[in-house]
């Protein structure tokens, strides 16, 4: 059932993807075709997809948070091709693909993300439809949440600073991972014209869900088989990565990822409306292969 519904937005979001970074026989079509590349690699599209779910469980209606819903998967596809660049994380595979920079280059993965990114904000800008100061007010949010004080600032603790304690762990991971995630709830919520306490209450539905996220993702760079992945397994070993498993072990880590999974099902709780997708995404997240 949640299949189905999973695969329909994605095949609406694949359409506007396309239809948004479409090649027009510029000589600068090399970065689009790059960015592309990588956009329809096969994500699993979660975060525009929870954008789209909480929008609707606020009454949002038609297809209007559809451009922002893309604009939040070409951020994610831009920090994926950064990531996975020789001076980061030097991983070779992305989503069953050789990694941007493994087909394109360094220096045309570099300006791909680059490209990914600048245009998502005049994507996002884009969102007609609706009273242009929720628009504003979503597109304020997405760009701290992806800033320093947010994904951006979760890649400099993970890529530069020491992770000695369980708090910095979790802060690393609730910058790299929960921040570009709460955006999409909040902006959800926000551009459906949802009140503050229902964005508070997204905050922490989304930071939890994060959380496990990121603890998954540690253990199956671990555990994992790089056919379902599609990225390589030992990353962060072979970057000598501080994750939760070397931190706590598996079965702590584990056990955390269960109690932040239920967090965020008691955060949905609280909703009056049919949270009941959202609530199938999230524990199908904790048991997730890719
Ligand atoms: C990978 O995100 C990066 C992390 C934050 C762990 P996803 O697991 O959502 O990657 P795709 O979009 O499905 O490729
Ligand atoms: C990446 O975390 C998070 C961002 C790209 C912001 P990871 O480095 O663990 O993600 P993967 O495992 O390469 O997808
Ligand atoms: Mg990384
Ligand atoms: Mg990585
Ligand atoms: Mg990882």
């Amino acid at each position: 059932m949640i299949n189905s519904v999973i695969e329909e937005y994605r095949l609406k979001i694949d359409s506007r993807l396309d239809m948004l970074n479409a090649l027009s026989d510029q000589p600068y079509d090399p970065v689009v075709e790059a960015g592309r590349y990588s956009l329809f690699a096969g994500g699993k599209r979660i975060r525009p997809i929870i954008l789209l779910e909480f929008y609707k469980l606020f009454g949002g209606e038609d297809d209007c948070a559809y451009n922002f819903a893309c604009a939040i998967e070409m951020i994610h596809t831009y920090s994926l091709i950064h990531d996975d660049l020789p001076c980061m994380d030097n991983d070779d595979l992305r989503r069953g693909k050789p990694s941007c920079h493994k087909q394109f280059g360094e220096g045309m993965a570099l300006l791909a993300g680059d490209y990914l990114l600048t245009e998502a904000f005049g994507v996002c800008a884009k969102t007609l439809g609706l009273p242009s100061e929720r628009v504003i007010r979503a597109i304020s949010y997405l760009s701290s949440a992806i800033g320093g004080a947010g994904m951006i600032g979760g890649q400099v603790i993970d890529t530069a600073v020491s992770i000695d304690s369980e708090q910095m762990l979790f802060k690393m991971y609730s910058l790299k991972t929960c921040a570009l995630i709460r955006a999409a709830a909040v902006c959800g919520v926000i551009l459906a014209g949802g009140d503050d306490e229902s964005v508070s209450i997204a905050e922490n539905y989304a930071e939890n869900l994060g959380l496990a996220f990121q603890i998954i993702d540690d253990l199956l760079d671990k555990e994992g088989n790089v056919d379902a992945l599609g990225k390589p397994i030992g990353s962060d070993e072979k970057n000598d990565k501080t994750t939760a498993l070397k931190l706590l072990g598996v079965e702590r880590s584990r056990a955390l990822a269960e109690e932040f999974t239920k967090n965020a099902l008691e955060a949905l709780d609280r909703f009056s409306g049919d949270a009941s997708n959202l609530r199938e995404i999230t524990q199908m997240l904790l048991v997730r292969e890719k």
